[in-house]
């Protein structure tokens, strides 16, 4: 698998972590600059996705009544990819999203990055079970800061990420500098939670159930708490697309799914005159 350089002078290099060998810890070398390293509220978040990272995917295939593959498999089916492309799953997690995009892309190469060690060594795992190993190279990045050269990827994906990321701009930037020209970013996540859905029942599962179940299943409601806080302040899909645009991007679309529960927006860095 080819690993991308560093171009960036002041950009630490990527925490490689081939899948089938132990990802490196979220600190120490593998953040070789503070620039890179998550500040309190990233510590708070990688610590927490480590916590539950066990949890983790049973958790979302059963508060989401197994909706979430169905989700992932709609993101991915906007992705454009060339043959044997690279695709950064940016807040990759357990890699439910880079082992769907590996289906529909069987040649495509996939860096996994995330800075909770735990959610990426359960992907890890996944991966190898699969015999996909080498086409995933796992890393710990914060999404902030990528370690990465510029217009590297074919494509980027973030799914149920970007609403953790404080600020979201810098990771919008971060992406946009990454893609090649005609590259296309597909980003999931829920829409915002302050929209009533389903006469407010949807918001009563968000405040009151959520956290509930996640306790009874990982002894762990503050997480689901900040599930569900990070949802009510999440910005709602046309304010989402503002931002990309802001960020550069081109043809932002996105597609409701699930009532606007959930939102797949679309975006294309502008390039050559043609599209990915
Ligand atoms: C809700 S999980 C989503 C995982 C996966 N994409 C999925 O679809 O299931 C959010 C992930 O974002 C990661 N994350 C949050 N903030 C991040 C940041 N600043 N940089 C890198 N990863 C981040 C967390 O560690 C966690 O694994």
């Amino acid at each position: 698998m080819t690993t991308p350089r560093n171009s960036g002078e002041d950009r630490p290099a990527p925490a490689e972590t081939p899948a089938g060998q132990d990802a490196p810890a979220p600190s120490g070398s593998t953040h070789a600059s503070s620039a890179s390293s998550p500040d309190g509220h990233g510590h708070r978040v990688a610590a927490m996705f480590g916590r539950i990272a066990r949890w983790y995917d049973i958790l979302n295939h059963g508060l989401s009544l197994g909706q979430d593959i169905y989700w992932r498999h709609r993101l991915v089916r906007h992705l454009r990819l060339p043959r044997n492309g690279l695709l950064v799953d940016l807040a990759a997690g357990t890699m439910d999203v880079t082992l769907t995009a590996l289906r529909q892309f069987p040649d495509a190469r996939v860096l996994a990055l995330d800075f909770a060690q735990p959610m990426l060594a359960r992907g890890r795992d996944k991966v190898a079970a699969r015999g996909l190993s080498d086409r995933v190279l796992p890393a710990l990045a914060d999404g902030r800061v990528l370690p990465l050269p510029d217009a590297c990827a074919d494509a980027a994906t973030i799914a149920f990420g970007i609403r953790n990321i404080v600020p979201r701009e810098q990771a919008f930037a971060e992406l946009f500098r990454v893609l090649k020209p005609g590259g296309r970013l597909c980003v999931l996540e829920f829409g915002s939670g302050r929209t009533r859905i389903w006469k407010g029942l949807y918001n009563l599962y968000l405040d009151r159930l959520l956290p509930m179940a996640g306790r009874l299943v990982s002894g762990d409601s503050d997480a689901y708490r900040y599930l569900a806080d990070t949802i009510r302040n999440f910005p709602d899909a046309r304010e989402l697309g503002r931002e990309m645009r802001a960020a550069g991007f081109d043809r932002v679309l996105w597609h409701p799914l699930l009532s606007g529960i959930v939102y797949v927006h679309v975006a294309e860095k502008a390039g050559d005159g043609k599209s990915a």
